[in-house]
């Protein structure tokens, strides 16, 4: 899954840049318009101000970072910056926006969709080259958790123990192959009460995903003093463990169809998988961050949306367009459900 999507010669997030969107393989909030973009740049510029205002320790002069993770082509980066300019002019001068970048291709893409604000944005490789100095920060992603590579497991009913799929070539054809058990540590993460493992259907598959536990802990463990959130498609681990979801949530798509076969065409279409909220959650607890929320998408942002609709509010003209797009963000048969937020801070 890692050389599928990330390979630098021919990885499927290497080698195109239009792939979210109409004309790509799937829809992402960001896409939808400039709207996703606006109403975090109006959170965010909340957030700031209170900080400013509750904390001693944040100078009144003191630098903001927005840290952004999975930036894609940098077009969210560019709708938040937009926006701040424009409505937040004092916030503005005062922001360092830092993008965690650890490919070379795509950082080329995010130079020069953000060449307006060149003096504005920095590159990093990880969250925590991002955070070496302590001021307040908001370290947020859209979709970048379910793009990490996961393991795929399956139990045996049988044997009452969890063996590995890995991947062979079969004559000229990518195929699944049961691989022995795995590593203790890995199965640290699988249900293990004896009452759901009763029940679990002979080859019930499920997947793991410790890179994305190990990002958030890098960025929980760096971040001095704010929040980090992120939006994914994803579940709590009682929705992910579910006896009935016997496939698991890998899938592959492509110009917006689920392909059937997930290794027919690795480099060629999209390979995601849910994230897994609770595992997620419990990582960034366990590094001292405190759980504000973890909601669906669609709450999330009418949160947002509320604050915005009252008389007093300096957001700017809210014209049909932003109607429409913010009902597709938050629609339950659109990305309003599907979607979830969770938000810690420290
Ligand atoms: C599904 S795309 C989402 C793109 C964009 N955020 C959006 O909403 O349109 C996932 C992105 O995360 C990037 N990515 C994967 N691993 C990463 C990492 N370790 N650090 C930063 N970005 C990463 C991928 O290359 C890809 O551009």
């Amino acid at each position: 899954m890692e050389l599928a999507l990330y390979c630098p010669l021919c990885g499927y997030y290497e080698k195109k840049e239009d792939t979210p969107g109409q004309r790509g393989d799937f829809y992402t909030s960001v896409s939808v318009g400039p709207l996703f973009g606006e109403l975090l740049a109006f959170q965010f510029a909340e957030w700031m101000v209170e900080c400013g205002v509750r904390s001693a320790e944040c100078g009144a002069a003191d630098p903001l970072r927005l840290i952004e993770a999975g930036a894609h082509d940098g077009q969210l980066a560019r709708d938040i910056l937009n926006w701040l300019r424009v409505r937040r002019p004092e916030l503005f001068e005062r922001i360092e926006y830092c993008i965690v970048e650890p490919s070379p291709t795509r950082q080329l893409w995010q130079r020069e969709t953000l060449t307006p604000f060149s003096d504005r944005v920095r590159w990093f490789e990880t969250p925590r080259s991002a955070l070496r100095t302590p001021y307040f920060t908001v370290v947020f992603s859209n979709e970048l958790l379910d793009a990490f590579p996961v393991h795929r497991l399956g139990w045996d009913a049988k044997a009452k123990s969890w063996f590995e799929w890995g991947v062979t070539l079969d004559r000229e054809r990518f195929v699944w192959v049961r691989l022995p058990p795995p590593a203790p540590s890995a199965i640290l993460h699988l249900p293990s009460s004896h009452e759901l493992l009763a029940v679990l259907p002979d080859n019930f598959t499920t997947e793991i995903c410790p890179a994305a536990e190990n990002w958030w802990r890098d960025a929980a463990n760096s971040l001095p003093c704010g929040k980090l959130l992120t939006f994914d498609y994803g579940l709590s681990a009682e929705e992910f463990f579910s006896p009935q979801r016997t496939n698991g949530t890998l899938r592959a798509y492509r110009r917006h169809q689920l392909a059937d076969d997930l290794l027919a065409a690795p480099g060629e279409h999209d390979l995601t998988a849910h994230v897994n909220f609770t595992a997620i959650q419990r990582t960034g607890e366990a590094a001292g961050l405190k759980t504000g929320s973890f909601t669906s998408q669609a709450q999330f942002l009418t949160g947002i949306a509320e604050k915005i609709w009252k008389p007093q509010s300096d957001f700017g003209e809210w014209s049909p367009e932003h109607t429409r797009q913010f009902q597709t963000l938050t629609h339950p048969q659109h990305l309003g459900r599907a979607f979830r937020v969770l938000v810690q801070s420290r």
